[in-house]
């Protein structure tokens, strides 16, 4: 396959590349629009999807990435229409019953992020069954962010921390960038090093605001059906030409 990104128009590498980030993020965009464009309808692009989202945990483990991300349900993709989610919740629940065995024979750990409370019942257990069965496991961590929103996260954190001050556990002057990162749900998880979004949309959508402060951003030109391995290899093959400086200055060889 020949894909060019949308920033730089460079081509896939052969073979691993020569830096991988640890924390990749993905935000599968462009289901809705693969089918459409197609004459199907939405949900078929969600169902195609889930073997995207097979082939990317697959090439992620290959390529030696630690942390994987996947932005598979907002906070706000409620508001699409009633069968267009059942379909959605269908599929995660599909996934983790269908997957989770080889994902822990590969020795993924599962770890879920999002608002559990207005899930149903059977939703919460599985999730809680794919923590508790891959929580040893030592190779990729696969982040699932469901029913996730960043806002939410946030105020949820800033709300556990106004507690504590308000009980005398904590002094206003104790709070601080990590520990609002310590109330996130991703702590203990890297910030992100890379984000990709497929479908050309640029735009984050809700996910992963504080900790994608110093991220670098891709944005792939082709639906999330349509991802596969060359994908992900032609966005970290763009994240290595970038040059981060988290708010210092170029490297140079010096006067
Ligand atoms: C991403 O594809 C899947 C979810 C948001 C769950 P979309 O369904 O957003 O596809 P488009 O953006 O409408 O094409
Ligand atoms: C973001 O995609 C959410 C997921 C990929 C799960 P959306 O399709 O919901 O985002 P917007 O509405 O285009 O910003
Ligand atoms: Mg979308």
């Amino acid at each position: 396959m020949s894909l060019r990104t949308a920033t730089s128009g460079a081509a896939a590498p052969e073979g691993l590349p020569a830096a991988v980030p640890v924390h990749v993020g993905v935000i599968m965009d462009g289901n809705g629009r693969w089918a459409t464009s197609r004459k199907l309808p939405r949900v078929e692009g969600h169902r195609r999807g889930v073997e995207a989202l097979r082939r990317c945990v697959r090439a992620a483990r290959e390529i030696g990435i630690r942390f994987l991300t996947i932005y598979s349900f907002s906070s706000e993709n409620w508001s699409r229409p009633l069968g267009e989610v059942t379909e959605l919740l269908r599929l995660l629940r599909l996934f983790l019953r269908n997957d989770l065995a080889e994902l822990n024979a590969t020795n993924v750990r599962v770890k879920v992020i999002g608002e559990r409370a207005n899930l149903s019942p059977d939703i919460r257990q599985l999730l809680a069954d794919a923590e508790a069965l891959t929580r040893d496991n030592t190779g990729l961590t696969l982040v699932v962010a469901f029913n996730y929103g960043s806002r939410q996260e946030i105020a949820a954190a800033v709300a556990r921390i106004a507690q504590d001050v308000a009980a005398g556990r904590l002094k206003p002057e104790d709070v601080g960038v990590d520990m609002i990162s310590q109330r996130l749900e991703t702590a203990g998880i890297p910030d992100p090093d890379l984000i990709v979004r497929t479908s050309g949309e640029q735009r984050l959508s809700n996910f992963l605001l504080w900790q994608a402060a110093y991220s670098e951003f891709v944005f792939l030109p082709i639906n999330w059906p349509d991802f596969d391995k060359d994908a992900l290899l032609c966005a970290i093959a763009e994240y290595t030409r970038r040059e981060r400086r988290f708010g210092g200055v170029t490297k140079s060889p010096g006067p």
